[in-house]
């Protein structure tokens, strides 16, 4: 301590997404306000802690902020300070730097850490945890595949841009009498596409979880035209695969491709060729991340930004701050570190899906 008022360190790591500006707010209000603390924001993520480049945040640093999409304090993605990639003498080198940030915790007198992040930046934070930083986390990102939280910040913000997305896209489907294919961002995990297929009214819904059958996809297609319906809609989540490709994986991580390649257009290619029916591609890509959250966003990051300062105030340290079963309810970092939360294939929401006549392709 710094022998005056406590000081708490704050970044924001890997991709960004609605809601991380209206947690930032959250977290600095309370703590100046209810509890009178420092804080102290590191810019770029883990990179600002490597590197000491911080800024303080006052509360008019974060006035007008709830609405804002994006980060004031900037992130970086795919940066592992255990692992980072350094210059020395004109030449590449892989170094681990935790060092530094254990050192910079100190000099700044940082009682705790609190990292708003996805599974990477969680993971890292653990990784801190063992060295010594006391670390709490706050779960982010649009593809709600963090364990231990019924939802991630910018998630319901995600799934409202596909689901208007999707209600677009029935405009030109009925009017042409066309296959519309919209391809979603959420990686390893299907929730973007399962819950805005859902809202969206999605024919045809793939996710990784799922590995998916071109043949059954074109039956469905087919079936629909034959009784009168002149047009389909079909949610692609970017990360899912095709059954033949599946084969022998003991978990749909094995099977997630390493980086994500437009697979809508060779599914649409496909989906041409088997029914004869005009077929369309719009990729959502980064519209998903931008823009201001959802209401719904807003209150789950400021309940998350409070609760992640109260527990720095009570000492309950190395844990995320997470919601189960619409209650406040911190969980170990270790039970969250390098996981993955997936849809269940035999979970309620698929099972609502299939009962509303959704086709997974299986
Ligand atoms: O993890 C969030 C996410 O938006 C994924 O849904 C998507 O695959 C990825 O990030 C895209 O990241 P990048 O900014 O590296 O393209």
């Amino acid at each position: 301590m710094n022998g005056q008022r406590k000081r708490i360190g704050l970044l924001t790591g890997g991709g960004d997404c609605p809601g991380l500006n209206s947690v930032i707010r959250a977290v600095v209000k309370t703590a100046i306000n209810i509890y009178g603390y420092e804080i102290i924001g590191f810019t770029d993520g883990y990179m600002g802690l490597v590197n000491n480049r911080f800024k303080k945040l006052t509360l008019s640093d974060v006035s007008g902020l709830l609405d804002k999409g994006g980060t004031i304090l900037g992130t970086t993605d795919s940066f592992d300070p255990f692992n980072m990639t350094i210059d020395i003498d004109g030449e590449k080198q892989e170094r681990d730097m935790s060092g530094r940030i254990v050192d910079n915790i100190k000099m700044h007198d940082i009682e705790a850490l609190i990292v708003i992040g996805g599974i990477n930046t969680i993971t890292t934070g653990y990784r801190l945890s063992l060295l010594g930083v006391n670390v709490i986390a706050i779960p982010k990102n649009i593809d709600n595949d963090i364990p231990g939280t019924d939802a991630t910040i910018g998630f319901i913000s995600a799934v409202n841009t596909a689901t208007e997305a999707l209600d677009k896209l029935h405009s030109t489907a009925e009017s042409h009498h066309r296959v519309m294919v919209l391809e979603v961002m959420g990686r390893r995990a299907g929730w973007v596409a399962l819950e805005s297929g859902i809202a969206g009214g999605a024919d045809i819904i793939l996710i990784p979880e799922i590995p998916y059958e071109i043949n059954l996809i074109a039956r469905r297609i087919l079936e629909r035209k034959k009784s009168g319906k002149n047009f389909s809609i079909v949610c692609v989540s970017e990360g899912c695969i095709p059954a033949d490709k599946a084969k022998n994986a003991d978990s749909p991580d094995d099977n997630c491709p390493k980086s994500m390649h437009n697979i809508s257009s060779d599914i649409a290619t496909e989906l041409e060729k088997l029914t004869h029916l005009e077929t369309r591609v719009t990729v959502l890509g980064y519209l998903q991340r931008g823009g201001e959250p959802s209401p719904s966003d807003r209150i789950l990051t400021t309940r998350l930004g409070v609760e992640a300062v109260n527990m720095a105030a009570q000492g309950i340290y190395n844990k995320m701050a997470g919601i189960s079963n619409n209650a406040l309810c911190p969980i170990d970092l270790s039970e969250v570190a390098y996981k993955c939360k997936h849809v269940p294939v035999d979970g309620e929401l698929v099972r609502i899906a299939r009962n509303m006549g959704v086709s997974f392709g299986d």
